[in-house]
Protein backbone atom coordinates (compact mmCIF):
# COMPACT_ATOMS: atom_id res chain seq x y z
CA UNK A 1 0.00 0.00 0.00
CA UNK A 2 2.42 2.60 1.15
CA UNK A 3 3.97 1.51 -2.12
CA UNK A 4 0.88 2.83 -4.17
CA UNK A 5 0.86 5.70 -2.20
CA UNK A 6 4.51 7.42 -2.87
CA UNK A 7 4.03 5.98 -6.72
CA UNK A 8 0.55 8.63 -6.89
CA UNK A 9 2.48 11.31 -5.53
CA UNK A 10 3.85 13.90 -7.15
CA UNK A 11 7.36 14.14 -5.87
CA UNK A 12 7.93 10.89 -7.59
CA UNK A 13 7.70 12.58 -11.20
CA UNK A 14 9.51 15.14 -12.25
CA UNK A 15 8.06 18.75 -13.84
CA UNK A 16 8.09 19.03 -17.22
CA UNK A 17 5.49 20.74 -17.60
CA UNK A 18 6.86 24.32 -16.80
CA UNK A 19 10.33 23.15 -19.34
CA UNK A 20 8.07 22.39 -21.72
CA UNK A 21 6.19 25.96 -21.65
CA UNK A 22 9.67 27.61 -21.35
CA UNK A 23 11.03 25.67 -24.15
CA UNK A 24 8.20 26.25 -26.79
CA UNK A 25 7.88 30.23 -25.87
CA UNK A 26 12.00 29.98 -26.86
CA UNK A 27 11.16 28.83 -30.29
CA UNK A 28 9.05 32.08 -30.83
CA UNK A 29 10.89 34.43 -29.38
CA UNK A 30 13.66 33.25 -31.46
CA UNK A 31 11.63 33.87 -34.77
CA UNK A 32 10.27 37.21 -33.78
CA UNK A 33 13.80 38.50 -32.39
CA UNK A 34 15.21 37.43 -35.54
CA UNK A 35 12.99 38.65 -37.41
CA UNK A 36 13.05 42.48 -35.57
CA UNK A 37 17.15 41.72 -36.49
CA UNK A 38 16.62 40.91 -40.23
CA UNK A 39 14.31 44.45 -40.19
CA UNK A 40 17.09 46.15 -38.93
CA UNK A 41 19.34 44.91 -41.20
CA UNK A 42 16.95 46.14 -44.03
CA UNK A 43 16.87 49.29 -42.52
CA UNK A 44 20.62 49.63 -42.47
CA UNK A 45 20.93 48.87 -45.92
CA UNK A 46 17.58 50.66 -46.89
CA UNK A 47 17.16 53.38 -44.42
CA UNK A 48 13.96 55.32 -45.81
CA UNK A 49 12.21 51.58 -45.61
CA UNK A 50 9.72 52.67 -43.03
CA UNK A 51 10.29 56.24 -43.02
CA UNK A 52 7.67 58.20 -41.13
CA UNK A 53 6.23 55.12 -39.16
CA UNK A 54 8.02 56.05 -35.45
CA UNK A 55 7.59 52.91 -34.09
CA UNK A 56 9.49 51.09 -36.63
CA UNK A 57 12.30 53.32 -36.62
CA UNK A 58 15.74 52.21 -36.64
CA UNK A 59 16.22 53.51 -32.79
CA UNK A 60 12.99 52.22 -31.30
CA UNK A 61 13.36 48.39 -32.83
CA UNK A 62 17.07 47.88 -31.98
CA UNK A 63 16.21 47.93 -28.07
CA UNK A 64 13.51 45.90 -29.04
CA UNK A 65 15.80 42.99 -31.00
CA UNK A 66 18.32 43.40 -28.47
CA UNK A 67 15.72 42.69 -25.80
CA UNK A 68 14.00 39.67 -27.51
CA UNK A 69 17.04 37.41 -28.40
CA UNK A 70 18.76 37.71 -24.98
CA UNK A 71 15.97 38.17 -22.41
CA UNK A 72 13.37 36.66 -24.26
CA UNK A 73 14.88 34.14 -26.63
CA UNK A 74 18.14 33.40 -24.40
CA UNK A 75 16.62 33.95 -20.81
CA UNK A 76 13.66 31.09 -22.19
CA UNK A 77 16.06 28.93 -23.60
CA UNK A 78 17.27 29.13 -19.96
CA UNK A 79 14.96 28.80 -17.97
CA UNK A 80 13.76 25.48 -19.59
CA UNK A 81 17.31 24.25 -19.99
CA UNK A 82 18.38 25.16 -15.89
CA UNK A 83 14.68 23.36 -14.76
CA UNK A 84 15.37 20.29 -16.67
CA UNK A 85 19.25 20.02 -16.24
CA UNK A 86 18.61 20.64 -12.06
CA UNK A 87 15.72 18.27 -11.79
CA UNK A 88 17.28 15.24 -13.33
CA UNK A 89 21.16 15.75 -11.95
CA UNK A 90 19.50 16.09 -8.66
CA UNK A 91 17.13 13.08 -9.23
CA UNK A 92 14.24 15.51 -7.86
CA UNK A 93 11.33 17.42 -8.42
CA UNK A 94 11.27 21.19 -8.64
CA UNK A 95 11.22 22.75 -5.47
CA UNK A 96 8.39 24.10 -5.74
CA UNK A 97 5.77 24.00 -8.71
CA UNK A 98 3.61 27.36 -8.08
CA UNK A 99 6.84 29.15 -7.65
CA UNK A 100 8.07 27.93 -11.04
CA UNK A 101 4.38 28.47 -13.04
CA UNK A 102 5.04 32.30 -11.22
CA UNK A 103 8.42 32.36 -13.00
CA UNK A 104 6.99 31.19 -16.87
CA UNK A 105 4.23 34.30 -16.30
CA UNK A 106 6.00 36.89 -14.92
CA UNK A 107 8.53 36.28 -17.73
CA UNK A 108 6.36 36.11 -20.25
CA UNK A 109 4.49 39.51 -19.36
CA UNK A 110 8.15 41.21 -18.99
CA UNK A 111 8.74 40.47 -22.30
CA UNK A 112 5.38 41.43 -23.48
CA UNK A 113 5.90 44.93 -21.88
CA UNK A 114 9.19 45.02 -23.21
CA UNK A 115 7.65 44.44 -26.56
CA UNK A 116 4.92 47.24 -25.92
CA UNK A 117 6.65 50.50 -24.23
CA UNK A 118 10.36 49.95 -26.24
CA UNK A 119 8.69 50.63 -29.72
CA UNK A 120 6.78 53.67 -28.05
CA UNK A 121 10.20 54.95 -27.41
CA UNK A 122 9.89 54.62 -23.14
CA UNK A 123 13.51 53.62 -22.68
CA UNK A 124 16.10 54.36 -19.85
CA UNK A 125 19.08 54.86 -22.88
CA UNK A 126 21.29 52.14 -20.62
CA UNK A 127 22.41 49.55 -23.06
CA UNK A 128 20.73 46.02 -22.44
CA UNK A 129 19.07 47.74 -19.37
CA UNK A 130 16.04 49.70 -21.57
CA UNK A 131 13.43 49.08 -19.45
CA UNK A 132 11.67 51.14 -17.15
CA UNK A 133 11.37 50.63 -13.12
CA UNK A 134 7.96 49.18 -13.19
CA UNK A 135 9.39 46.58 -15.54
CA UNK A 136 12.65 46.43 -13.33
CA UNK A 137 11.14 45.85 -10.28
CA UNK A 138 8.84 42.75 -11.60
CA UNK A 139 12.01 41.24 -12.98
CA UNK A 140 13.37 41.23 -9.88
CA UNK A 141 10.52 39.61 -8.32
CA UNK A 142 10.56 36.79 -10.90
CA UNK A 143 14.39 36.60 -10.70
CA UNK A 144 13.48 36.05 -6.88
CA UNK A 145 11.13 33.34 -7.54
CA UNK A 146 14.07 31.35 -9.77
CA UNK A 147 16.96 31.81 -7.37
CA UNK A 148 14.27 30.01 -4.93
CA UNK A 149 13.26 27.14 -6.85
CA UNK A 150 16.80 26.74 -8.44
CA UNK A 151 18.62 26.66 -5.19
CA UNK A 152 15.33 25.09 -3.66
CA UNK A 153 15.66 22.03 -5.64
CA UNK A 154 19.41 21.80 -5.10
CA UNK A 155 18.85 22.20 -1.57
CA UNK A 156 16.40 18.75 -2.11
CA UNK A 157 18.88 16.82 -4.20
CA UNK A 158 19.02 12.90 -4.06
CA UNK A 159 22.30 13.14 -5.44
CA UNK A 160 25.38 13.67 -2.99
CA UNK A 161 27.25 15.54 -5.83
CA UNK A 162 25.94 19.06 -7.38
CA UNK A 163 26.65 18.59 -10.57
CA UNK A 164 29.18 20.54 -12.66
CA UNK A 165 26.10 22.43 -14.82
CA UNK A 166 24.50 23.37 -11.86
CA UNK A 167 27.43 25.47 -10.79
CA UNK A 168 27.30 27.42 -13.92
CA UNK A 169 23.17 27.88 -13.82
CA UNK A 170 24.09 29.05 -9.80
CA UNK A 171 26.50 31.34 -10.82
CA UNK A 172 24.32 33.08 -13.34
CA UNK A 173 21.24 33.54 -11.06
CA UNK A 174 23.25 34.95 -8.71
CA UNK A 175 25.30 37.10 -11.00
CA UNK A 176 22.40 38.72 -12.40
CA UNK A 177 20.29 39.47 -9.22
CA UNK A 178 23.42 41.74 -8.70
CA UNK A 179 23.79 43.29 -11.21
CA UNK A 180 20.09 44.23 -12.61
CA UNK A 181 20.06 45.40 -9.02
CA UNK A 182 23.17 47.27 -9.05
CA UNK A 183 22.97 48.89 -12.66
CA UNK A 184 19.23 49.69 -12.64
CA UNK A 185 18.98 51.57 -9.19
CA UNK A 186 17.04 54.76 -10.51
CA UNK A 187 14.80 57.54 -9.15
CA UNK A 188 11.39 57.63 -10.30
CA UNK A 189 9.89 60.60 -12.12
CA UNK A 190 6.47 59.22 -13.45
CA UNK A 191 5.31 55.90 -14.47
CA UNK A 192 7.52 55.80 -17.02
CA UNK A 193 9.91 57.56 -16.47
CA UNK A 194 13.64 57.52 -14.22
CA UNK A 195 16.68 58.97 -13.75
CA UNK A 196 19.58 56.98 -12.87
CA UNK A 197 21.03 57.60 -9.31
CA UNK A 198 24.99 57.57 -11.36
CA UNK A 199 26.38 60.13 -13.61
CA UNK A 200 28.86 61.34 -15.79
CA UNK A 201 31.74 58.57 -15.67
CA UNK A 202 30.53 56.59 -12.75
CA UNK A 203 27.43 56.03 -14.98
CA UNK A 204 29.47 54.73 -17.73
CA UNK A 205 31.53 52.41 -15.53
CA UNK A 206 28.18 50.28 -13.67
CA UNK A 207 26.62 50.50 -16.48
CA UNK A 208 29.53 48.81 -18.91
CA UNK A 209 30.52 46.55 -15.56
CA UNK A 210 26.63 45.47 -15.86
CA UNK A 211 26.53 45.35 -19.82
CA UNK A 212 29.58 43.76 -20.21
CA UNK A 213 29.14 40.90 -17.03
CA UNK A 214 25.20 40.83 -18.36
CA UNK A 215 27.52 38.74 -21.42
CA UNK A 216 29.35 37.19 -19.19
CA UNK A 217 26.76 35.47 -16.88
CA UNK A 218 24.09 35.52 -19.08
CA UNK A 219 25.51 34.88 -22.00
CA UNK A 220 27.84 32.92 -21.44
CA UNK A 221 28.24 31.38 -17.46
CA UNK A 222 24.99 30.36 -17.53
CA UNK A 223 24.97 28.82 -21.55
CA UNK A 224 28.28 26.91 -20.58
CA UNK A 225 26.42 25.16 -17.84
CA UNK A 226 23.44 24.27 -20.84
CA UNK A 227 27.03 22.85 -22.29
CA UNK A 228 28.24 20.31 -19.34
CA UNK A 229 24.73 18.98 -19.55
CA UNK A 230 23.47 18.45 -22.99
CA UNK A 231 27.36 17.22 -24.69
CA UNK A 232 27.88 15.11 -22.21
CA UNK A 233 24.76 13.35 -22.95
CA UNK A 234 24.44 13.82 -26.83
CA UNK A 235 27.47 12.63 -27.13
CA UNK A 236 27.09 9.88 -24.44
CA UNK A 237 30.46 10.55 -23.19
CA UNK A 238 31.29 11.73 -19.86
CA UNK A 239 32.98 15.18 -19.46
CA UNK A 240 36.77 15.51 -20.77
CA UNK A 241 38.12 16.66 -17.33
CA UNK A 242 36.23 17.36 -14.46
CA UNK A 243 39.10 19.12 -12.71
CA UNK A 244 39.50 21.40 -15.59
CA UNK A 245 35.57 22.75 -15.37
CA UNK A 246 36.22 23.52 -12.09
CA UNK A 247 39.42 25.37 -11.96
CA UNK A 248 37.83 27.16 -15.13
CA UNK A 249 34.67 27.93 -13.97
CA UNK A 250 36.23 29.82 -10.37
CA UNK A 251 38.84 31.75 -12.73
CA UNK A 252 36.06 32.76 -15.58
CA UNK A 253 33.54 34.23 -13.13
CA UNK A 254 36.25 35.81 -11.08
CA UNK A 255 38.02 37.32 -14.37
CA UNK A 256 34.46 38.43 -15.83
CA UNK A 257 34.13 40.95 -13.41
CA UNK A 258 37.34 43.43 -14.09
CA UNK A 259 37.00 43.20 -17.45
CA UNK A 260 34.43 45.81 -18.61
CA UNK A 261 36.42 48.52 -18.91
CA UNK A 262 37.39 46.97 -22.73
CA UNK A 263 34.10 48.79 -23.22
CA UNK A 264 35.39 52.13 -22.80
CA UNK A 265 38.73 52.49 -23.95
CA UNK A 266 39.83 56.06 -25.21
CA UNK A 267 37.11 57.51 -23.11
CA UNK A 268 36.88 59.39 -19.80
CA UNK A 269 37.76 56.41 -18.09
CA UNK A 270 41.07 57.14 -16.12
CA UNK A 271 43.27 55.42 -17.95
CA UNK A 272 44.85 52.78 -15.57
CA UNK A 273 41.22 51.56 -15.31
CA UNK A 274 41.03 50.65 -19.23
CA UNK A 275 44.55 49.16 -18.63
CA UNK A 276 43.35 46.76 -16.24
CA UNK A 277 40.05 46.21 -18.37
CA UNK A 278 42.30 45.04 -21.39
CA UNK A 279 44.95 43.31 -18.77
CA UNK A 280 41.74 41.32 -16.96
CA UNK A 281 40.54 41.06 -20.78
CA UNK A 282 43.67 38.60 -22.32
CA UNK A 283 44.05 36.87 -19.06
CA UNK A 284 40.06 35.84 -19.79
CA UNK A 285 41.21 34.28 -23.03
CA UNK A 286 42.43 31.23 -20.55
CA UNK A 287 39.61 29.97 -18.67
CA UNK A 288 37.50 30.67 -22.03
CA UNK A 289 39.14 28.21 -23.93
CA UNK A 290 39.47 25.59 -20.63
CA UNK A 291 35.83 26.01 -21.40
CA UNK A 292 35.74 25.28 -24.77
CA UNK A 293 38.71 22.31 -24.76
CA UNK A 294 36.73 20.80 -22.31
CA UNK A 295 33.59 20.53 -24.14
CA UNK A 296 35.63 19.57 -27.85
CA UNK A 297 37.79 16.82 -26.07
CA UNK A 298 33.93 15.61 -24.40
CA UNK A 299 33.27 15.30 -28.28
CA UNK A 300 36.46 13.34 -28.92
CA UNK A 301 35.76 10.09 -29.39
CA UNK A 302 32.52 10.63 -30.75
CA UNK A 303 33.59 11.73 -33.70
CA UNK A 304 31.81 8.89 -36.07
CA UNK A 305 28.86 10.07 -34.12
CA UNK A 306 29.32 13.85 -35.72
CA UNK A 307 29.60 12.74 -39.20
CA UNK A 308 25.54 11.50 -38.95
CA UNK A 309 24.08 13.33 -35.85
CA UNK A 310 23.20 17.28 -36.92
CA UNK A 311 21.94 17.51 -33.13
CA UNK A 312 26.17 17.54 -32.18
CA UNK A 313 26.99 18.89 -35.05
CA UNK A 314 25.39 22.43 -33.81
CA UNK A 315 26.80 21.52 -30.23
CA UNK A 316 30.76 21.44 -31.78
CA UNK A 317 29.94 24.65 -34.18
CA UNK A 318 28.31 26.26 -30.92
CA UNK A 319 31.85 25.71 -29.04
CA UNK A 320 33.67 26.60 -32.13
CA UNK A 321 32.35 30.06 -32.22
CA UNK A 322 32.40 30.37 -29.00
CA UNK A 323 36.34 29.84 -28.80
CA UNK A 324 36.23 32.09 -31.56
CA UNK A 325 34.57 35.12 -30.40
CA UNK A 326 36.06 34.57 -27.09
CA UNK A 327 39.92 34.94 -28.90
CA UNK A 328 38.65 37.73 -31.29
CA UNK A 329 37.12 39.64 -28.30
CA UNK A 330 40.81 39.35 -26.07
CA UNK A 331 42.21 40.85 -28.81
CA UNK A 332 39.63 43.85 -29.35
CA UNK A 333 40.30 44.65 -26.14
CA UNK A 334 44.14 45.44 -26.82
CA UNK A 335 43.89 49.16 -27.25
CA UNK A 336 45.93 49.13 -30.20
CA UNK A 337 43.26 46.91 -31.81
CA UNK A 338 40.48 48.44 -29.98
CA UNK A 339 41.27 52.16 -31.72
CA UNK A 340 40.34 50.10 -35.38
CA UNK A 341 37.63 48.14 -34.03
CA UNK A 342 35.79 50.03 -31.65
CA UNK A 343 32.49 52.20 -32.95
CA UNK A 344 32.82 50.07 -35.96
CA UNK A 345 30.52 46.94 -37.66
CA UNK A 346 33.60 44.44 -36.32
CA UNK A 347 31.81 44.97 -33.23
CA UNK A 348 28.81 44.02 -34.48
CA UNK A 349 30.48 40.58 -36.37
CA UNK A 350 32.09 39.72 -32.72
CA UNK A 351 28.62 40.18 -30.79
CA UNK A 352 26.66 38.01 -33.49
CA UNK A 353 29.71 35.40 -33.61
CA UNK A 354 29.01 35.08 -29.88
CA UNK A 355 25.50 35.30 -29.83
CA UNK A 356 24.67 33.45 -33.59
CA UNK A 357 27.11 31.11 -33.02
CA UNK A 358 27.41 30.29 -29.59
CA UNK A 359 24.21 31.19 -27.61
CA UNK A 360 21.70 30.53 -30.27
CA UNK A 361 23.86 27.28 -31.64
CA UNK A 362 23.69 25.65 -28.33
CA UNK A 363 20.39 26.53 -27.49
CA UNK A 364 19.28 24.90 -30.80
CA UNK A 365 20.96 22.13 -29.82
CA UNK A 366 20.04 21.54 -26.55
CA UNK A 367 16.18 21.73 -27.69
CA UNK A 368 15.97 19.35 -29.92
CA UNK A 369 17.18 17.17 -27.27
CA UNK A 370 14.94 18.34 -24.65
CA UNK A 371 11.75 18.98 -27.21
CA UNK A 372 11.42 15.08 -28.10
CA UNK A 373 11.84 13.58 -24.64
CA UNK A 374 9.52 16.47 -22.73
CA UNK A 375 6.56 14.45 -24.78
CA UNK A 376 7.91 10.68 -23.97
CA UNK A 377 9.76 10.36 -27.65
CA UNK A 378 13.21 9.82 -28.39
CA UNK A 379 13.68 11.95 -31.77
CA UNK A 380 12.42 14.84 -33.25
CA UNK A 381 10.28 14.25 -36.11
CA UNK A 382 12.80 14.70 -38.64
CA UNK A 383 16.51 14.52 -38.55
CA UNK A 384 16.82 15.54 -42.32
CA UNK A 385 15.08 18.73 -40.94
CA UNK A 386 17.67 19.69 -38.27
CA UNK A 387 20.01 19.20 -40.93
CA UNK A 388 18.80 21.48 -43.06
CA UNK A 389 18.67 23.93 -40.71
CA UNK A 390 21.91 23.23 -39.31
CA UNK A 391 23.34 23.90 -42.29
CA UNK A 392 21.85 27.33 -43.37
CA UNK A 393 22.22 28.49 -40.29
CA UNK A 394 26.01 27.77 -40.27
CA UNK A 395 26.26 29.19 -44.07
CA UNK A 396 23.76 32.24 -42.81
CA UNK A 397 26.20 32.80 -39.38
CA UNK A 398 29.25 33.05 -41.49
CA UNK A 399 28.33 35.50 -43.82
CA UNK A 400 27.02 38.05 -41.63
CA UNK A 401 30.36 37.77 -39.31
CA UNK A 402 32.44 37.69 -42.94
CA UNK A 403 30.59 41.03 -44.18
CA UNK A 404 30.80 42.65 -40.91
CA UNK A 405 34.44 41.61 -40.79
CA UNK A 406 34.92 43.54 -43.95
CA UNK A 407 32.89 46.35 -43.26
CA UNK A 408 34.45 47.03 -39.69
CA UNK A 409 38.45 47.08 -40.69
CA UNK A 410 36.85 48.92 -43.85
CA UNK A 411 35.34 51.77 -41.74
CA UNK A 412 38.23 51.73 -39.50
CA UNK A 413 40.86 52.12 -41.95
CA UNK A 414 38.96 54.58 -43.81
CA UNK A 415 37.80 56.76 -40.21
CA UNK A 416 41.97 57.28 -39.87
CA UNK A 417 43.22 57.37 -43.76
CA UNK A 418 44.72 61.09 -43.37
CA UNK A 419 46.45 63.37 -46.50
CA UNK A 420 49.71 64.53 -46.17
CA UNK A 421 48.53 67.79 -45.15
CA UNK A 422 46.49 66.47 -41.56
CA UNK A 423 42.92 66.49 -43.32
CA UNK A 424 40.90 63.62 -43.50
CA UNK A 425 41.06 61.49 -46.63
CA UNK A 426 37.13 60.42 -46.81
CA UNK A 427 34.33 62.16 -45.07
CA UNK A 428 32.25 60.08 -42.71
CA UNK A 429 29.52 59.55 -45.46
CA UNK A 430 31.87 58.65 -47.86
CA UNK A 431 32.47 55.26 -45.01
CA UNK A 432 28.77 54.99 -44.79
CA UNK A 433 28.46 54.35 -49.01
CA UNK A 434 31.32 52.08 -48.69
CA UNK A 435 29.36 49.27 -46.64
CA UNK A 436 26.38 49.39 -48.89
CA UNK A 437 27.07 45.69 -50.23
CA UNK A 438 28.14 44.20 -46.56
CA UNK A 439 25.01 45.54 -45.25
CA UNK A 440 22.66 44.02 -48.21
CA UNK A 441 25.42 40.51 -47.44
CA UNK A 442 24.80 40.49 -43.60
CA UNK A 443 21.31 40.98 -44.24
CA UNK A 444 21.06 37.84 -46.82
CA UNK A 445 22.96 36.58 -44.08
CA UNK A 446 20.55 37.57 -41.02
CA UNK A 447 17.47 35.64 -43.10
CA UNK A 448 19.31 32.71 -43.85
CA UNK A 449 19.35 32.14 -39.97
CA UNK A 450 15.66 33.38 -39.47
CA UNK A 451 14.71 30.48 -41.96
CA UNK A 452 16.33 27.79 -40.18
CA UNK A 453 14.49 28.86 -37.46
CA UNK A 454 11.16 28.43 -38.95
CA UNK A 455 12.34 25.02 -40.07
CA UNK A 456 12.74 24.51 -36.91
CA UNK A 457 9.48 25.78 -35.55
CA UNK A 458 7.84 23.24 -38.05
CA UNK A 459 9.76 20.22 -37.03
CA UNK A 460 8.67 21.02 -33.43
CA UNK A 461 5.47 21.39 -34.31
CA UNK A 462 5.17 18.02 -35.95
CA UNK A 463 7.31 16.69 -32.93
CA UNK A 464 4.72 18.02 -30.36
CA UNK A 465 1.17 18.48 -32.06
CA UNK A 466 -1.56 16.26 -30.29
CA UNK A 467 1.24 14.81 -27.55
CA UNK A 468 0.99 15.24 -23.96
CA UNK A 469 3.88 16.65 -22.06
CA UNK A 470 5.05 13.29 -19.97
CA UNK A 471 6.54 13.91 -17.19
CA UNK A 472 8.51 10.67 -15.92
CA UNK A 473 8.93 8.97 -12.63
CA UNK A 474 11.86 9.81 -10.73
CA UNK A 475 14.24 7.09 -10.99
CA UNK A 476 15.79 5.50 -7.49
CA UNK A 477 18.98 6.09 -6.40
CA UNK A 478 22.00 3.90 -5.52
CA UNK A 479 25.09 5.37 -4.01
CA UNK A 480 28.59 3.76 -5.44
CA UNK A 481 31.37 4.25 -2.96
CA UNK A 482 32.56 6.58 -5.37
CA UNK A 483 31.63 11.04 -4.27
CA UNK A 484 30.93 11.82 -7.69
CA UNK A 485 29.53 8.80 -9.09
CA UNK A 486 25.99 8.26 -8.22
CA UNK A 487 24.71 4.72 -10.15
CA UNK A 488 20.93 5.68 -11.19
CA UNK A 489 18.42 3.18 -11.85
CA UNK A 490 16.54 3.50 -15.08
CA UNK A 491 18.42 6.68 -16.10
CA UNK A 492 21.66 6.79 -17.54
CA UNK A 493 22.10 10.49 -16.33
CA UNK A 494 24.74 10.59 -13.51
CA UNK A 495 26.37 7.29 -14.67
CA UNK A 496 27.34 9.00 -18.01
CA UNK A 497 27.52 12.38 -17.06
CA UNK A 498 29.85 11.07 -13.84
CA UNK A 499 31.72 8.26 -15.19
CA UNK A 500 35.40 10.53 -15.26
CA UNK A 501 36.54 11.61 -12.19
CA UNK A 502 39.44 12.95 -13.56
C1 LIG B 1 18.56 36.57 -37.75
C2 LIG B 1 19.33 36.86 -36.78
C3 LIG B 1 19.82 38.24 -36.43
C4 LIG B 1 19.95 39.38 -37.19
C5 LIG B 1 19.64 39.55 -38.67
C6 LIG B 1 20.46 40.42 -36.34
C7 LIG B 1 20.70 41.72 -36.75
C8 LIG B 1 21.15 42.74 -35.93
C9 LIG B 1 21.37 44.10 -36.32
C10 LIG B 1 21.12 44.64 -37.73
C11 LIG B 1 21.82 44.80 -35.26
C12 LIG B 1 22.19 46.27 -35.18
C13 LIG B 1 23.62 46.46 -35.57
C14 LIG B 1 24.06 47.88 -35.56
O1 LIG B 1 23.59 48.68 -34.73
O2 LIG B 1 24.91 48.24 -36.41
C15 LIG B 1 21.91 43.87 -34.16
C16 LIG B 1 22.38 44.18 -32.90
C17 LIG B 1 22.51 43.25 -31.87
N1 LIG B 1 22.11 41.94 -31.90
FE1 LIG B 1 21.38 40.92 -33.47
N2 LIG B 1 20.64 39.90 -35.08
C18 LIG B 1 20.25 38.59 -35.09
C19 LIG B 1 20.26 37.72 -34.02
C20 LIG B 1 20.74 38.00 -32.75
C21 LIG B 1 20.77 37.08 -31.64
C22 LIG B 1 20.24 35.64 -31.65
C23 LIG B 1 21.34 37.74 -30.60
C24 LIG B 1 21.63 37.30 -29.17
C25 LIG B 1 21.38 36.14 -28.64
C26 LIG B 1 21.64 39.09 -31.06
C27 LIG B 1 22.21 40.07 -30.28
C28 LIG B 1 22.44 41.38 -30.68
C29 LIG B 1 23.05 42.38 -29.83
C30 LIG B 1 23.58 42.17 -28.40
C31 LIG B 1 23.12 43.56 -30.58
C32 LIG B 1 23.71 44.90 -30.15
C33 LIG B 1 25.16 44.92 -30.54
C34 LIG B 1 25.93 46.14 -30.10
O3 LIG B 1 25.35 47.10 -29.60
O4 LIG B 1 27.17 46.15 -30.24
N3 LIG B 1 21.26 39.21 -32.36
N4 LIG B 1 21.48 42.63 -34.59
C1 LIG C 1 36.99 36.39 -23.60
C2 LIG C 1 35.80 36.75 -23.95
C3 LIG C 1 35.43 38.09 -24.55
C4 LIG C 1 36.11 39.27 -24.52
C5 LIG C 1 37.45 39.59 -23.87
C6 LIG C 1 35.28 40.23 -25.24
C7 LIG C 1 35.67 41.54 -25.50
C8 LIG C 1 34.90 42.46 -26.15
C9 LIG C 1 35.34 43.75 -26.63
C10 LIG C 1 36.75 44.31 -26.49
C11 LIG C 1 34.28 44.37 -27.19
C12 LIG C 1 34.28 45.69 -27.94
C13 LIG C 1 34.04 46.88 -27.13
C14 LIG C 1 34.00 48.10 -28.02
O1 LIG C 1 34.99 48.42 -28.71
O2 LIG C 1 32.95 48.75 -28.04
C15 LIG C 1 33.16 43.50 -27.06
C16 LIG C 1 31.87 43.80 -27.43
C17 LIG C 1 30.81 42.94 -27.26
N1 LIG C 1 30.88 41.61 -26.98
FE1 LIG C 1 32.54 40.60 -26.42
N2 LIG C 1 34.14 39.63 -25.67
C18 LIG C 1 34.18 38.32 -25.27
C19 LIG C 1 33.23 37.36 -25.53
C20 LIG C 1 31.95 37.63 -25.96
C21 LIG C 1 30.91 36.65 -26.16
C22 LIG C 1 31.07 35.14 -25.98
C23 LIG C 1 29.79 37.34 -26.51
C24 LIG C 1 28.40 36.87 -26.82
C25 LIG C 1 27.88 35.79 -26.45
C26 LIG C 1 30.13 38.76 -26.53
C27 LIG C 1 29.26 39.79 -26.77
C28 LIG C 1 29.62 41.11 -26.92
C29 LIG C 1 28.67 42.17 -27.12
C30 LIG C 1 27.14 42.05 -27.11
C31 LIG C 1 29.42 43.33 -27.33
C32 LIG C 1 28.89 44.70 -27.72
C33 LIG C 1 28.53 45.53 -26.56
C34 LIG C 1 27.99 46.86 -27.03
O3 LIG C 1 28.77 47.76 -27.37
O4 LIG C 1 26.77 47.00 -27.07
N3 LIG C 1 31.45 38.88 -26.22
N4 LIG C 1 33.56 42.33 -26.46
FE1 LIG D 1 32.75 42.92 -22.69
Amino acid sequence: MGNTISKLSKENFFNYSVVSKFALVTVLWGIVGMSVGVILAAELAFPDLFAGIPWLSYGRLRPLHTNAVIFAFGGSALFAASYYVVQRTCQTRLFSDALAEFTFWGWQIVIIAAAITLPLGLTTSKEYAELEWPIDILITVVWVAYAIVFFGTIMKRKTKHIYVANWFFGAYILTIAMLHIVNNLEIPAGMWKSYSVYSGVQDAMIQWWYGHNAVGFFLTTSFLGMMYYFIPKQAERPIYSYRLSIVHFWALNFLYMWAGPHHLQYTSLPDWTQSLGMVFSIILLAPSWGGMINGIMTLSGAWHKLRTDPILKFMVVALSFYGMSTFEGSMMSIKTVNSLSHYTDWVIGHVHSGSLGWVAMISIGSLYYMIPRLVGEKEMYSKRLIEIHFWIATIGVVIYIAAMWIAGVMQGLMWRSFEADGTLTYSFVESVKANFPFYVIRLFGGFCYLVGMLIMAYNVFKTVYNKKIISPEIPSIQHTSSDIAPVVNGSNDSAVLNSNKA
